[in-house]
């Protein structure tokens, strides 16, 4: 781990080794409705195949937002105190972020980053290549999750706060797990304190279909990518040619629906579990949902978080947004 005089290290959650992994696949797959969590698509080899769906054409998501970055990161800024610290949930390569901690910077002496993310080398690896290029930037990298970050965040003394939180997250939350985990940021924001939200918004159901299931097949393999987890840490017995990817637009909920389609009649086993699966022809694993939102949506999200909108910024072509919230 770097040793670097402007690196702080704050340890909230020593994760548990497998997370739940175990549990949690028994579970999603003995119900009549197969799922998995999507947390678990993210393991070494799912985050970089993760990486590679934000280069392809037609996962617009990460681009969009990127570009609302670099037009608006100098009017995002104006609008906050000056000396606010800039905290990012799932900060991740954190390589959007540097878009608004150069703006902090041209407006600031100091600027106090504060990512929060439960992968060490991720944290290790953005914080080294941002105080390499920033030398007036200091980092306090919290490893662990959201609540217990924000909790350890919260403990120390600090000024007005920004918190960030990039790349449509929030869209894999229910609707209301959405309002509700916003209500639990909102209680904890002082009056000076901003969220800064990346959501991405309704169209129509081409471009959101591909942008789930690009054809180079890069999400296939990420999504895919789950069952071989399984056979590598469970003993699974998937053969990943007999299940195919599929992305569905969702009008009325309004979600990206991400499965795994069984191509045929077959069973597998999973050692570890000592658990025998049954699948049909054609029956599905539902792996994700990402949520879409119209601004009504997004206000009434706000609303019911009983935070106010201060301001949306979109991208050129209209496919997403970064809003600004205050507590009200
Ligand atoms: N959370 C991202 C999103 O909703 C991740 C993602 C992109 C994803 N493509 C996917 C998750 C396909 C599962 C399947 O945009």
């Amino acid at each position: 781990m770097t040793a670097h005089p402007n690196l702080e290290w704050l340890h909230v959650a020593r994760p548990l080794a497998d997370d739940g992994f175990a549990e949690e696949v028994r579970r999603g797959l003995s119900e009549s409705q197969k799922s998995l969590p999507c947390r678990f698509l993210y393991d070494e080899i799912g985050s970089s195949l993760f990486e590679q769906i934000c280069e392809v054409p037609e996962y617009y998501v990460t681009r969009a937002e990127r570009s609302i970055l670099q037009e608006q990161s100098e009017e995002i800024i104006e609008m906050l105190p000056n000396d606010t610290a800039l905290v990012e949930l799932g900060s991740g390569s954190a390589e959007k972020t540097q878009l608004l901690l150069e703006a902090f910077l041209a407006k600031q002496d100091e600027v106090v980053f504060l990512p929060i993310d439960i992968s060490r080398s991720a944290l290790d690896a953005s914080a080294r290549q941002l105080l390499a290029d920033h030398p007036s930037l200091s980092i306090v990298a919290v490893e662990g999750d959201y609540a217990r970050g924000l909790e350890a965040i919260s403990s120390r003394d600090h000024g007005p706060r920004l918190i960030l939180w990039l790349g449509s997250s929030i869209g894999n939350l229910g609707r209301d797990e959405a309002a509700h985990f916003l209500s639990e940021l909102r209680n904890d924001l002082s009056p000076e304190d901003r969220l800064l939200i990346g959501i991405d918004l309704r169209k129509d159901r081409e471009t959101l279909e591909k942008a789930y299931d690009d054809s180079e097949g890069v999400t296939a393999r990420f999504n895919l990518n789950l069952l071989n987890r399984i056979n590598r840490e469970l003993g699974g017995s998937f053969d990943t040619e007999l299940f195919e990817h599929r992305a569905t637009w969702q009008e009325t909920p309004g979600r990206v629906k991400s499965d795994l389609v069984s191509l045929q009649a077959q069973t597998v086993k999973i050692v570890e579990l000592d658990l025998v699966v049954e699948f049909d022809e054609g029956e599905a694993i539902h792996t994700e949902y990402s949520y879409k939102y119209s601004t009504d949506e997004i206000d009434s999200l706000a609303g019911e978080a009983l935070l106010s909108r201060e301001r949306t910024w979109l991208d050129a072509e209209g496919r997403f947004s970064v809003s600004l919230f205050a507590g009200c």
